[in-house]
């Protein structure tokens, strides 16, 4: 209610500049605890015990400045990243656009961060202040990097003591060359590495794949994923395609995530589904704006699901609604809990 009216002069600003003032707000004011999330929405994935299956998509809080206001504002769990080793700016300003009509966002930021060295000390810091709350820490590579598989151990390296997963993002399609990694032979050299580079810290992998895939590529990361015992698979990033638009900013690079983006994600979840046959946690992000949509991103395949565009348009109140309204479906399917539902609308 409060987010409606606020809206119309937000999106008066300039999209970075309102996601620059969303994060310094979220860091100002004080919060109260966590709402409690309905039991049934209880999920362990890998290993990890969420309260709730509802996760913050890493972009929203690329420094790690915020995750735990995002669990006080109702996500069972916030990913934060993408990471790079060393600090970076990003591509040329403007660089993030609405796209209104279409409930969407088109950006082109190239991991612009602060790096891992500044984060890590105040992500140290605010896990302590968690709760129940998971995060998860996602790593890239720098873009002048001369070997990017290196700075991915890197991030490993880093990251693997404070968080309570780490993502391997090979999928942003605003880093030249980045989505390469997604091939096969690199892929595997890629894993074998980060897996090693975790040394005492056996957190769980996550691996972010692009919705922009083929079949044969579907199958390779699969069998990638399972030889490297990868934890979970997260579909998807943001796409490169265009589906038919209404917007005026249709026409900007980048990658398109939002409402556009819902059936594209959701399709590339079930091809993942039918690829592992369900031996793989899945994890659905890509234009779930709904419980309707989290329900049907679950029963599809997905353990947990993420989200970020969506709260643009619908505002800060929206994991807590998205919670309880799943809560409500998943009793109302008959379901005790999110686990049965998960792969329901699927053959195995
Ligand atoms: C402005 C913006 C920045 C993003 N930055 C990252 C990023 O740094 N790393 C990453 O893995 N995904 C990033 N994403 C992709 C999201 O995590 C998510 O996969 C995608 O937006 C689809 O979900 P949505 O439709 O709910 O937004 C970004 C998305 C947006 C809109």
């Amino acid at each position: 209610m409060l987010y409606d009216l606020a809206k119309p002069f937000i999106f008066t600003l300039e999209a970075e500049r309102a996601h620059g003032l969303t994060i310094a707000g979220l860091k100002a004011v004080p919060m109260g605890p966590a709402p409690k999330s309905d039991p049934i929405l209880r999920s362990t994935v890998a290993g990890l015990d969420f309260v709730n299956p509802i996760g913050m998509a890493p972009g929203f809080d690329k420094n790690g400045e915020v995750p735990d206001a995002l669990i006080r504002m109702g996500f069972g769990y916030a990913e934060v990243g993408t990471l790079t080793p060393l600090p970076q700016a990003g591509n040329p300003k403007p660089r993030i656009f609405r796209l209104v009509k279409d409930r969407a966002v088109i950006n082109r930021l190239g991991f612009n961060n602060g790096g891992q060295d500044d984060a890590m000390p105040r992500l140290e810091r605010i896990k302590r202040r968690m709760g129940h709350g998971m995060l998860g820490i996602n790593i890239g590579a720098n873009k002048d990097s001369k070997d990017r598989i290196a700075d991915y151990v890197i991030g490993a390296k880093n990251m693997s003591p404070l968080a309570d997963y780490l993502t391997v993002n090979i999928s942003s399609p605003n880093t030249p060359g980045l989505r390469a990694l997604q091939d096969k032979a690199a892929l595997q050299q890629l894993l074998a590495a980060v897996m090693e580079a975790r040394g005492a810290h056996h957190i769980p992998v996550f691996l972010k794949v692009a919705p922009d895939l083929q079949p044969s590529d579907i199958d390779d990361i699969v069998e990638v994923a399972m030889d490297q015992k990868i934890d979970a698979l997260i579909v998807s990033n943001t796409t490169i395609s265009r589906p038919d638009l209404l917007s005026a900013n249709r026409e900007e690079s980048g990658g398109l995530s939002g409402a556009p983006l819902k059936n594209l994600a959701l399709e590339r979840l079930r091809d993942f589904r039918k690829a592992s046959g369900g031996t793989i946690a899945l994890i659905g992000v890509g234009g779930i704006e709904t419980a309707d949509d989290a329900f049907e991103r679950i029963c599809a395949g997905a353990s947990l699901i993420q989200l970020y565009t969506a709260m643009i348009y619908r505002g800060p109140t929206m994991a807590r609604k998205m919670a309880c309204g799943l809560a409500e479906i998943l009793k109302r399917e008959g379901f005790t809990s999110v686990s049965e539902a998960v792969g329901s609308s699927t053959d195995k």
